[in-house]
């Protein structure tokens, strides 16, 4: 694949001048085909859909129909009434945890370094619900633990409901064996379900293969729009599934005293949608569906591989998981306790047109509980990136590290 004529498809890519853009486990750049999906619904049918039979609202319905088909097609899910359109990956994370029935005491397993949106909604079922949340540590090179994990699950016996954990970090990128997982989750007797955020954007996901229960997604990570996400769960589950937002589109009807629920997905799809998200959110899905997402996962570690070698040994300064790049997919997230991660980012950009993350990334609770209270400076990067855009993110962070230290 030529990554570097698809930097052309990149409105942001193309002056000469363009930034060398790697925050993508953040957000994603948008090609054309998006944008102008965007474009074409306001200036050209910006209707409703699911609704209105005229021409604007058929066309929606129509379009938005296609989309889910496509996203089912890339996920290789059994059916298409399986994808529910979300805001984010974390309104499809809430939706599972608040949709679910519990009981006082039913153990949900997380591992010890989730984004915030798989970590907050169990734990504010434990405390609102009284569930019991419990972290699987991981190897101290923040690898999985397997061992560690089987161990939580007999620990648990038949009290273990859940397993949530995300495919890949957003911390470091490290990614867990998800099929052995669900396989051992299943043995007990629970259910797992997987935040997708950093993996579907970068990997084939195959949902049945994986054998998983529920998927949650970004899509504005995934080359699409702002304001949509996606939650794969399994018919027989979501048909089970309460929903967070009721309203119209939720029911098939309602009388004053009673409601008669519509079928997954259009019950947990309450109120108007983002229609113009989710026709772009099928232009996103045809562009990423046109690519061999092996390359795309190959492309990322070779352009972190140029990243991790051109700063491993400078003063100061510790990559998060282990010093190989396979094991960090497109990540590279550098701890540096004494150094200002804020300014040398601010710096990067000003200086050299590095974009990159500084901060805890929504995962404070791994911080926190390491005494990293400075958080990380993360690149991460994507298809369309450089391994020139790769040089010049170690050769100005060096400079940088030896200017503050
Ligand atoms: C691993 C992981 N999970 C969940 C999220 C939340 O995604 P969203 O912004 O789509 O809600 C992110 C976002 O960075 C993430 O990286």
């Amino acid at each position: 694949m030529d990554f570097k004529k698809m930097r052309q498809d990149f409105p942001t890519l193309r002056p000469d001048d363009a930034p060398a853009y790697l925050d993508n486990a953040c957000v994603t750049l948008k090609p054309d085909s998006v944008v102008e999906a965007i474009h074409d619904y306001y200036t050209k049918t910006p209707g409703c859909g699911g609704r209105s039979v005229h021409r604007y609202g058929s066309k929606i319905s129509q379009s938005t129909s296609q989309t889910r088909t496509k996203l089912q097609k890339f996920l290789n899910a059994e059916s298409a009434k399986e994808i529910v359109f979300t805001r984010n990956a974390t309104h499809s994370l809430n939706q599972v945890a608040h949709g679910m029935q519990w009981s006082k005491g039913d153990i949900v397993l997380t591992t010890d370094r989730e984004h915030n949106s798989n970590l907050v909604p169990w734990l504010q079922l434990e405390q609102e619900r009284g569930i019991d949340h419990r972290v699987v540590e991981s190897n101290p090179d923040n690898t999985f633990n397997l061992e560690a994990f089987e161990q939580a699950c007999a620990d648990a016996g038949s009290k273990l409901k859940m397993v949530s954990m995300s495919q890949v970090g957003n911390l470091d990128g490290i990614k867990i064996p998800v099929k052995k997982i669900a396989r051992i989750a299943h043995d007990h007797g629970a259910l797992i379900c997987v935040d997708g955020a950093q993996s579907t954007p970068h990997m084939n996901v195959d949902v049945q293969d994986l054998d998983i229960d529920f998927l949650a997604f970004s899509i504005h990570k995934m080359c699409g729009p702002s304001g949509m996400g996606g939650l794969w769960g399994r018919y027989d589950l979501l048909e089970n599934l309460r929903t967070i937002q009721s309203g119209g589109q939720t029911v098939k009807t309602s009388t004053y005293d009673s409601i008669e629920w519509a079928n997954p997905p259009n019950r947990f799809e309450g109120g108007l949608g983002n229609f113009s998200g989710m026709i772009a959110t099928g232009a996103a899905i045809d562009y990423l569906s046109k690519l061999d997402m092996d390359a795309v996962h190959q492309h990322e570690i070779r352009l972190n591989s140029i990243m991790t070698d051109g700063i491993k040994d400078l003063p100061g300064i510790e990559i998060i998981g282990p010093l190989d790049a396979n094991k960090r997919g497109g990540i590279c997230s550098i701890l540096m306790d004494e150094l200002p991660a804020h300014d040398i980012a601010l710096l990067l950009d000003e200086a050299a047109g590095v974009m990159v993350r500084s901060g805890q990334h929504c995962v404070h609770s791994w911080f926190n509980s390491k005494g990293h209270a400075n958080g990380s400076l993360r690149a991460s990067a994507y298809l369309y990136n450089t391994e020139d855009e790769a040089r010049l993110f170690a050769e100005t962070f060096s400079e940088a590290v030896h200017a503050f230290s």
